[in-house]
């Protein structure tokens, strides 16, 4: 027996569940009104953070000068630390937007995100040397050689120059110890040289900043990078001259910089400007960093699954849900993952038999088809906010920089949006909803591979300047 039998439940079920999702849409629904106002206090947030170090929004300036020019040549390596793998890249730019990549990618455990910092990067080096032993073999990187490395490290970092990095805190649960106020390159340096690895760090990048690149040498109108996955952030170019905290550093004003957002700070601690629920706050409240990453916590998908596997736990613990089935693996914290949300949403038959399965098969428990209708619904609300919130923060970059009238792309990446059922539609509603017509101007679309193209042509572009002795 797969579904309870909904002949035999008192026909207030579908009532009840009704009425409850009423609830919840009053609670998740946002109006076009109130995503304006946000958009102004995100408008704020983004000013402030370029103006003073330390504000809510880091706004950090990456030392990646202007975008790339397409003649951008030549053999790269790239290491990606990610909120969830660890990647390591080999790629070859070929010029006018063409490159080649090879790539490995290595699973992170949970351990390991919270085991002794040096140790993490000490992986990064040992999973580099046996992909560059491995190439050796195969005759794409030559013996004897040493490559230019591009490291994305996806965590605010403060910067002065590129080829350094200061943990401003760890994001996306990681919490390994002894490595926030640390300098990350030298960390991961140390391990390079610890497993003898034939690289060079020439430049620490953000995935943010290096979508942002990559994307902009396959799409010359890209304006605005956004990640949507395990984390949520976006860059964009400013001026030298509109970023003040940087502007007596002797500088040529004119110049434009990668400003690395690290939006998902916005509204931390204050809490003042997002419609948080009581589900927000219980994640927030037992995250590792109560009260950090306030944005974040409402759009990513390391959140999504838990804001809904929250509201599930209440209706059980109200006598609604379940009666009589055994919860125990629903209430488990994080046991629903997004990634069912999507599913759920996705599932297209009548008796939403996909979501039958992954209640039957991952908690062990029987769903109504009124219930399963209900899951489906809140799955909808929860990822509807979150791709209204991100319409909310691509709008305070586009009404900052004056983007609206002449249009601009939007590179996205991540799992959210490349996976999640209607995602970017959703953020184009949302646009539509801020900015009316001209709210079509602004399109976001699946961006090139950042952390690995992107940290590649950083890279090359950092060389370049170093050769030609450009500041
Ligand atoms: C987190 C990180 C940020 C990254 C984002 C997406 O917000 O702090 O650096 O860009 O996740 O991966």
């Amino acid at each position: 027996k797969h579904s309870a039998d909904d002949d035999v439940l008192p026909h207030a079920t579908k009532k009840t569940m009704a009425d409850h999702l009423r609830k919840y849409e009053a609670l998740f629904n946002l109006t076009p009104q109130r995503m304006r106002m946000i958009v102004e206090a995100f408008k704020e947030s983004l000013e402030l953070g370029l103006s003073k170090h330390g504000q809510i929004v880091p706004m950090i300036p990456t030392y990646v000068f202007g975008w790339p020019t397409s003649q951008e040549l030549g053999n790269f390596l790239a290491v990606d630390l990610g909120g969830t793998n660890l990647r390591v890249c080999l790629v070859t730019l070929e010029g006018k937007g063409k490159f080649e990549i090879t790539q490995a990618k290595y699973r992170l455990s949970e351990e390991q995100k919270q085991d002794e910092g040096q140790k993490l990067f000490d992986f990064c080096g040992e999973c580099l040397k046996a992909f560059v032993d491995a190439n050796h073999e195969s005759g794409l990187i030559p013996k004897g050689s040493v490559l230019p490395l591009g490291f994305t490290f996806s965590y605010p970092c403060a910067q002065d120059r590129i080829d350094h990095g200061v943990l401003i805190r760890w994001t996306k649960g990681f919490g390994a110890p002894n490595t926030e106020g640390h300098d990350v390159v030298e960390m991961f340096r140390n391990s390079l040289s610890k497993h003898q690895v034939p690289a060079e760090i020439v430049a620490l990048t953000c995935d943010t900043t290096g979508t942002l690149i990559a994307s902009h040498y396959v799409n010359p109108k890209t304006r605005i990078a956004c990640i949507f996955g395990t984390g949520c952030n976006a860059a964009y170019m400013e001026k030298v001259q509109d970023i003040p905290k940087i502007a007596n550093l002797g500088i040529d004003p004119e110049m434009q910089m990668a400003i690395n957002c690290e939006w998902g700070a916005f509204d931390s601690f204050e809490h003042e400007n997002l419609p948080r629920t009581k589900y927000d706050q219980t994640i927030d409240e037992s995250s590792n960093k109560p009260g950090e990453q306030a944005f974040e916590k409402l759009i990513s998908g390391r959140y999504l699954g838990e804001i809904l596997r929250l509201i599930i736990c209440e209706l059980i613990d109200e006598g609604v849900l379940f009666l009589g089935q055994n919860t125990y693996k629903i209430e488990i914290a994080y046991s629903l993952d997004t990634a069912f949300l999507s599913l759920m949403e996705s599932d297209p038959t009548d008796e939403l038999l996909m979501i039958i399965g992954i209640f039957n098969h991952f908690f062990a428990l029987e769903t109504t088809l009124a219930e399963r209708q209900f899951f489906r619904a809140l799955a909808k609300l929860v990822g509807r906010r979150a791709a209204r919130l991100s319409a909310c923060g691509i709008a305070a970059i586009v009404s900052r920089m004056g983007y609206l009238d002449e249009g601009c792309a939007v590179g996205a990446d991540g799992s959210l949006y490349n996976k999640y059922p209607m995602f970017p539609e959703r953020i184009h509603e949302g646009l539509f909803d801020i900015f009316g017509e001209k709210g079509k101007n602004v399109v976001t679309y699946r961006a090139e591979d950042g952390s690995g193209i992107g940290s590649a042509i950083v890279a090359a572009m950092t060389k370049f300047r170093k050769e030609a002795q450009i500041y």
